[in-house]
């Protein structure tokens, strides 16, 4: 059978057409999204992923958690590998051991075997290099076909979630969609006509910054200094060193953190500053292997900022509490040149569309990182007369993946 399959940076969907329209698969009790996370345990093959993989991971399991998986198609860390304890295992293996336990649970869900899948990409895994690009769609499709795929098409997410705007329209439509992810920021216009059958894709474009971007300036500029970051250690007069604070706010460069190297410079921190109870807690997280839920907690007061105008960030450690007051104002003022990208990456989309702002009849916002407010206001003032659309944000490109015809 065919199935949809949208692999996010961020969160996974799959969705499967049946006669009542395109439907999401229930990938976990109760979610249809599941979280792009693979948890290796320590000493064995085994894996777990999605929400399980978090939880494994949470409750102190020995072992690897990695999110973020798909980051690595577009960049030369697609060709290497990365250490498990003591084994080696290539980043292409991740991706494959990901997709095997995503398209066995599609199996036991349907009761049927996937062997044709329409995949998801977002417009560009590598905004600079073609090649990489190219590279990224080609392993995938790879890792697919190793899982026993015989059948493979991709379609650029934004152009996903356009299609399922079809039905919807009344009358002909210029319809922007506006796919903000973890990863990426995708758009796309198309143009739909009034009897539902036309669809012609007028431009498309992306930019690879999206939510985990937010996170990353959120840590470093609003977080790591609770951990000691700005401070200047206390008997040798020098500034903690930076490097450990830009890994520690990185998804992707976690596994960095845990190095002998690492926790040498810290225990040298420790040493000369042995009051702060900011690097001492930089040590206990490192000791405990805790970025995964340091950066878990960065996410949720992201998260928690686009309800609130403020938020705090707690992280506790025997005999101390860090807490960090966080304003929306300064995370709007940390993530204003991701928005400027962001914009920009639109207007080349527009450009490309030869279309005026003015002649959009409908935007659409899909992605998590819609839910920001300033991201939602930057499309809402750049589309002033458009209508919105925001009712599927996470489930808009799986369910436009298994619409398409190919
Ligand atoms: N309420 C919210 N406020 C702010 N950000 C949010 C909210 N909910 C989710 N996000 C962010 O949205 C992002 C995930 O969105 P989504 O699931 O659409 O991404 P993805 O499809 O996995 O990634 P991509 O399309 O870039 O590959 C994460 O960065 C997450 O922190
Ligand atoms: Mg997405």
């Amino acid at each position: 059978m065919r199935v949809g399959i949208d692999f996010g940076t961020s969160n996974t969907s799959v969705a499967i057409l049946t006669e009542k329209g395109p439907e999401l698969i229930e990938l976990e009790p109760g979610l249809t999204s599941i979280p792009t996370a693979i948890f290796y345990e320590s000493g064995s093959r085994d894996f777990e992923i999605g929400s399980t993989a978090i939880k494994t991971y949470e409750a102190g399991e020995d072992g690897r958690l990695m999110r973020s998986i798909k980051s690595v198609l577009g960049s030369e860390l697609i060709d290497e590998t990365t250490q498990l304890g003591s084994r080696a295992i290539p980043f292409r293996q991740v991706i494959q051991d990901f997709l095997k336990a995503l398209l066995l649970r599609v199996e036991q869900q349907t009761g049927q075997k996937i062997t044709s899948v329409i995949q998801g990409r977002p417009v560009s895994f590598n905004d600079t290099d073609p090649e990489r690009d190219a590279n990224a769609q080609r392993v995938l499709g790879e890792c697919l076909s190793a899982n026993g795929v015989t059948d493979i098409s991709f379609l650029a997410e934004p152009i996903a979630a356009a299609r399922t705007m079809g039905g919807k329209a009344s009358g002909d439509r210029i319809v922007f969609i506006a796919d903000i992810g973890g990863g990426t920021s995708d758009f796309c216009a198309v143009r739909l006509s009034g009897d539902g059958e036309g669809f012609h894709v007028l431009g498309s474009s992306g930019v690879y910054v999206g939510g985990n971007d937010f996170d990353r300036v959120l840590s470093f500029f609003e977080i790591t200094p609770s951990f000691g970051r700005t401070e200047t250690l206390e008997l040798n007069n020098l500034p903690a060193p930076t490097a450990n604070y830009v890994l520690l706010s990185d998804w992707k460069r976690h596994n960095l953190l845990y190095s002998p190297l690492v926790k040498k410079e810290i225990a040298w921190m420790r040493k000369y500053s042995p009051n702060s109870p900011g690097i001492r807690a930089f040590d206990y997280l490192v000791e405990n292997f805790e970025a995964g839920i340091y950066a878990q907690k960065t996410e949720a007061a992201k998260i928690e900022l686009s309800q609130r105008a403020q938020c705090a960030f707690h992280y506790k450690i025997p005999g101390a509490d860090l807490r960090k007051e966080i304003e929306r104002g300064a995370f709007e003022d940390l993530i204003a040149e991701a928005l400027i990208s962001m914009s920009s990456a639109a207007q080349t989309c527009l450009t490309e569309a030869g279309l005026a702002p003015e002649q959009v009849t409908d935007i659409v916002m899909v992605g998590g990182s819609t839910f920001v407010p300033a991201v939602e206001n930057l499309f809402l003032s750049q589309f002033p007369k458009a209508e919105i659309s925001r009712n599927d944000r996470f489930g808009a490109v799986a369910k436009g993946l298994a619409l398409h015809q190919h």
